[in-house]
């Protein structure tokens, strides 16, 4: 019969009773890892081998794990000086200990902290003792990085996860593949296998020769595994906002843009928020340090005032509250996107809008919250508003649960609320999947009055901000905001995540 070169190569190395690594036929036959591997599933294909496959932990050091394998360790280094300077006896000054020990930067704060969390002695005081029991030199860790240096087996999981924890070692798992004949296997190199003349790749000196004209070349296998490639990916709350914003679209919406840093004119003060509201206090707020906005319309701004003071229509009272202009053209990160709501709808941003309008937006937003599961000092709002005659909550309503139900919510729930620019409000509620909670996703309400009447609309304005990363935490039963969020995201989410919708 014959056989590719390598699939011979390989045959004849392998042996019925005693299964091979890759590894081991490479060295045997000279060939290389990736041909033998591609050979042996060849073989098992046609029958002539089995191929069992082990994946292991393949530990190597880092940059600073060598370093410290060959320098020590920086709280070994610590207690070597310690005991030097005699604080196995009595405590010693920790800047004395730490200058004989040669530890500098960002090595002196690895020292100490794993110096006492290896409990080789105290520090009190900024003076440190060192436990006269410990053995310096018979420290596991370090004994770890030698073996992992030298390629010998390591087995104390907890040494090694701690030196992985510290990003001494990196720890990547290896397939490893053993081949063994069988018995056909054994049959076929009995009644002889001989190599083909194929070629398995096309070489330089093939080319030039002219030589690749006559000769047969090697088929691919393209089912042999390969190592997983992983390129770059769109992140899954990008991926979520673009497919919102599909959603909005296909609603009928259009896409507003405009400054994550923003005047609280607009903000705040066109939305009719009082000056003294708790929301326009630096505990909720993040203000910059920049120039007042010049630039804002005189008359609405009048007209604005005018309502914070005197309140609008026959019965208006206004806010018996301080307003500033001066305040108002202060400058911060917009709290919601709102702020750009109030451009369109006052005609700063597109020119004068005619009923029936719908815009929305999906952007950020910033808050200084106090960071949990559930907040972060920033996230995505989904804000959005439909201008027509004659709204009501029942349209309010309908509108989120078509868009809901895009994502495969249909169990919205409503909460009567209160905003200062809307009336009626209400909060929107989802259930989470996993843990059945009931998760608030979203504040909405139709314009008052106070609102629509110095921006100049005359007719029904509803509005809404939700927040895309509850939407996430409905779609995907995420628990925490910070699974999507920031440096904790598990990359092989990341990676293999599929975005539903
Ligand atoms: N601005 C509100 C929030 O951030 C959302 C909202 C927008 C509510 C428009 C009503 C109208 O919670």
């Amino acid at each position: 019969m014959k056989l590719p070169d390598t699939q011979v190569a390989l045959l004849n190395a392998a042996s019925a009773t005693d299964s091979k690594t890759v590894a081991q036929l490479s060295e045997a036959t000279g060939e290389n890892p990736e041909a033998l591997a591609g050979a042996a599933f060849d073989l098992e294909a046609q029958g002539f081998v089995a191929v069992e496959e082990r994946t292991d932990d393949r530990l190597a050091l880092t940059d600073e794990g060598d370093r410290y394998r060959e320098a020590g360790l920086p709280e070994v280094r610590l207690y070597r000086a310690a005991d030097a300077a005699g604080a196995t006896d009595d405590p010693v000054s920790m800047g004395r200990v730490i200058g004989d020990a040669e530890l500098e930067g960002p090595t002196v704060d690895i020292a100490l902290t794993n110096f006492a969390r290896k409990g080789l002695g105290d520090i009190e005081d900024g003076a440190l003792s060192a436990d006269p029991d410990i053995d310096p030199e018979s420290d596991p860790h370090a004994a770890a990085l030698a073996a992992i240096a030298d390629g010998e087996e390591v087995s104390d999981d907890p040494v090694v996860d701690r030196l992985v924890e510290r990003g001494l070692v990196d720890r990547s798992e290896r397939v490893e593949r053993a081949v063994t004949l069988t018995d056909d296997g054994v049959t076929a190199l009995m009644e002889g296998v001989e190599p083909a003349e194929t070629v398995g790749q096309l070489t330089p000196e093939l080319l030039t020769s002219g030589e690749w004209e006559d000769v047969e070349f090697a088929e691919y296998n393209v089912e042999a595994d390969a190592e997983p490639a992983s390129g770059g990916r769109t992140h899954i709350l990008r991926q979520t906002a673009e497919s919102v914003k599909d959603t909005l679209v296909g609603m009928g919406f259009q896409e507003m843009e405009g400054p994550h840093a923003d005047a609280d004119f607009w903000i705040n003060d066109a939305l009719f928020m009082p000056q003294d509201h708790p929301a326009r206090t630096h505990w909720d707020r993040f203000t910059l340090d920049t120039e007042p906005m010049a630039d804002l319309p005189t008359e609405l701004v009048a007209r604005v005032e005018d309502a914070h003071r005197n309140g609008v229509g026959e019965d208006g009272e206004g806010y018996h509250s301080p307003w500033s202009e001066e305040f108002a053209r202060e400058v911060a990160l917009r709290g919601h996107t709102t702020s750009l709501s109030m451009r369109y709808l006052s005609g700063e941003a597109v020119g004068e809008l005619e009923p029936p309008q719908r815009w929305f937006s999906v952007e950020k937003v910033y808050r200084n919250d106090t960071l949990d599961p559930t907040h972060l000092l920033e996230f995505f709002q989904i804000e959005g508003w439909v201008m027509a005659e004659d709204l009501s909550v029942r349209d309010l309503m309908g509108t989120f649960e078509e868009f809901y139900s895009q994502f495969g919510i249909t169990d919205i729930e409503f909460k009567p609320h209160y905003n200062p620019y809307t009336e009626p409000s209400f909060e929107l509620f989802g259930t989470h999947p996993k843990t059945g909670e009931i998760v608030e996703i979203g504040n909405s309400g139709i314009f008052r009055e106070e609102v629509l009447r110095p921006l100049g609309v005359e007719c029904d304005v509803m509005a809404w901000g939700l927040a895309l990363e509850r939407l996430l935490m409905l779609m995907y039963g995420f628990e925490d905001i910070r699974d999507v969020h920031g440096t904790l995201c598990d990359l092989d989410l990341l990676r293999n995540v599929e975005v539903l919708a």
